[in-house]
């Protein structure tokens, strides 16, 4: 079976991240969405809320969401999975994402990173940018899941900012 994790901190899941998704789903017999921690990041959601959020915005029996607070290289191990898809928005990201996928084939020497390019018209697009919107009262309605856009307001009225 081939197996893709596709990782990430989605602190928010954005629609850039469900494009990805979706155009690469159908290139696996299973993809895999890892809500993951970085720990140089400070999150909005708890590791639960994100899987959660991710869940309610996919409907697809090949996508299964899972959480992880380990090393991605050892998920994968543990779960036979070789590939790790990674989106790349902009030149920006690409040094980034080159050390990420070095790192874990060094950590895991079976594992393989494809990268996909972002939709161009979607390569704006972050999670913190959303998350400011958010907190500013600005329209969301293109950007991320309804069930996002309702977490966010949820978060910021009750005074987490
Ligand atoms: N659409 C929208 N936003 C996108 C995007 C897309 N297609 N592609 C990337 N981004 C944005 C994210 O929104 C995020 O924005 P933010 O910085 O404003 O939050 C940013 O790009 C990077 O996010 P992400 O792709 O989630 O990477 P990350 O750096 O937050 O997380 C992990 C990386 C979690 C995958 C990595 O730290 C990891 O593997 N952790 C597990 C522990 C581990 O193994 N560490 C060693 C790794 S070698």
């Amino acid at each position: 079976m081939k197996r893709a994790i596709y990782p990430g901190s989605f602190d928010p899941i954005t629609v850039g991240h469900i494009d990805i998704i979706q155009r690469v789903a159908g290139l696996f017999d299973e993809l895999i969405v890892l809500v993951a921690n970085s720990t140089s990041k400070k999150y909005l959601f708890s590791i639960d809320e994100r899987k959660q959020l991710i869940t309610d915005s996919l409907i697809d029996p090949k996508i299964k969401v899972e959480s992880y607070e380990g090393l991605l290289a050892d998920y994968a191990r543990d779960h036979n999975a070789h590939i790790i898809v990674r989106g790349i928005r902009a030149v920006s990201d690409f040094e980034y994402e080159m050390t990420m996928a070095n790192m874990n084939k060094k950590l895991n020497e079976n594992l393989e990173t494809v990268t996909v390019f972002a939709d161009p018209n979607l390569n704006y697009i972050s999670s913190s940018i959303i998350k400011e919107i958010a907190k500013l009262g600005g329209d969301l309605t293109t950007l991320t899941p309804p069930n996002v856009h309702e977490a966010l307001v949820k978060k910021f009225n009750k005074g987490n900012n």
